[in-house]
């Protein structure tokens, strides 16, 4: 297990028995998902008018940091077109033959939801592009010189992709989607809407202030915020009498060391060795990586875009820089560069 694995305030799934909970916490409609307003909107529109039109929904592509509900919102969209959805990722599609068996027992309508489809291997790609364009597969039977290439017409479909790297996917894939939208850290406001709407689901006793609580220490991220509910639902049970309160809730986070701002020791190692070490000069991602021990990746998807969103550090051309914001919240006095 990696130390990524073992944080609470991870995005990624923990394990099987998270994702069950987490099944039962999904909206099935529009309507029900919370937030994200700009893409629930639009994605309302493109479905009724596919539907109106009698066609399969243009294929659509979903980035942003993981946690936010990709796949969610790909099983609301199949749900919302009335059509099934088949669920695969970009690492388990391995060989062309095996991107060719799922879309040739795909049937006309379905959604082929592709997570982290930046992971595709490029053999790969190179089916799906004819298949995404015009719902043709081309494949080569036998070898050598008695070798030929057959086309199949394939049922319309749409592929759903998600990915929390939009620019390292190549741009002849990129291209081929007609609908792309980026889900956004989700605002205090929203995720305790969330956590409350998990709360009645999962018949657990939470008042505003706690709901509120936990969704500002969740990181703008709803997968944060439930499995926090969970954890603050566990010292309730055993400290107090079941009911959350603010006390409870403070005391929880408070032990699971999240801090107001929802940081973790990674955050604040961050920030201080960029206040402290490099005096809130500009620094290289690859040089904050190894400075706190994470990879690279783990640092622009996770932590990077909290600590932008929230106004603590910065991207400028030359390299990472901590903002006013930090300062404060690390107690050092901020100067002027
Ligand atoms: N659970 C996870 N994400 C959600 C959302 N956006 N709305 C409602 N419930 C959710």
């Amino acid at each position: 297990m990696n130390f990524e694995e073992e944080r609470i305030i991870s995005p990624e799934l923990e394990d099987v028995q998270e994702e069950r909970i987490e099944n039962t916490l999904r909206p099935k409609t529009l309507e029900e998902y919370i937030g994200q307003n700009k893409v629930k909107e639009n994605m309302k529109i493109y479905i009724e008018a596919a539907k109106k039109r009698g066609e399969p929904l243009d294929h659509v592509l979903l980035y942003g940091p993981p946690g936010l509900g990709k796949t969610t919102l790909a099983n609301i969209i199949s749900n919302e077109m009335n059509s099934n959805i088949k669920i695969t990722s970009g690492p388990a599609i391995e060989k062309p033959g095996d991107l060719a068996a799922i879309l040739t027992n795909l049937s006309a309508f379905d959604v082929l939801f592709i997570d982290e489809i930046h992971r595709l291997n490029k053999s790969v790609e190179e089916i799906l592009y004819p298949a995404l364009e015009d719902y043709t597969l081309d494949i080569i039977i036998g070898k050598g010189p008695s070798a030929r290439s057959i086309r199949l017409d394939l049922p319309k479909f749409t592929l759903i992709g998600a990915t929390t790297k939009a620019g390292s996917l190549a741009t002849p894939l990129r291209d081929r989607f007609g609908i792309v939208h980026r889900l956004e850290l989700y605002e205090p406001a929203d995720l305790a809407t969330i956590v409350k709407r998990s709360a009645r689901i999962l018949e657990i006793e939470i008042d505003e202030k706690s709901a509120l609580e936990i969704a500002r220490r969740s990181r703008g991220t709803p997968r944060i915020a439930n499995r926090l509910l969970k954890r603050v639902r566990d010292y309730a049970s055993v400290l107090g009498d079941g009911n959350i309160d603010l006390k409870i809730t403070k005391l929880a986070l408070n032990h699971l060391e999240i801090d107001e701002m929802g940081l973790d020791e990674i955050d604040r190692k961050l920030l201080e060795t960029m206040i402290v070490k490099y005096q809130g000069k500009p620094v290289g991602i690859e040089t904050l990586a190894t400075t706190v021990g994470e990879e690279i990746d783990t640092i622009e998807d996770v932590y990077e875009p909290y600590l932008i969103q929230i106004g603590f550090i910065a991207r400028t051309p030359r390299g990472r820089i901590p903002l006013p914001e930090a300062y404060s919240h690390m107690g050092f006095p901020f100067t002027e560069k």
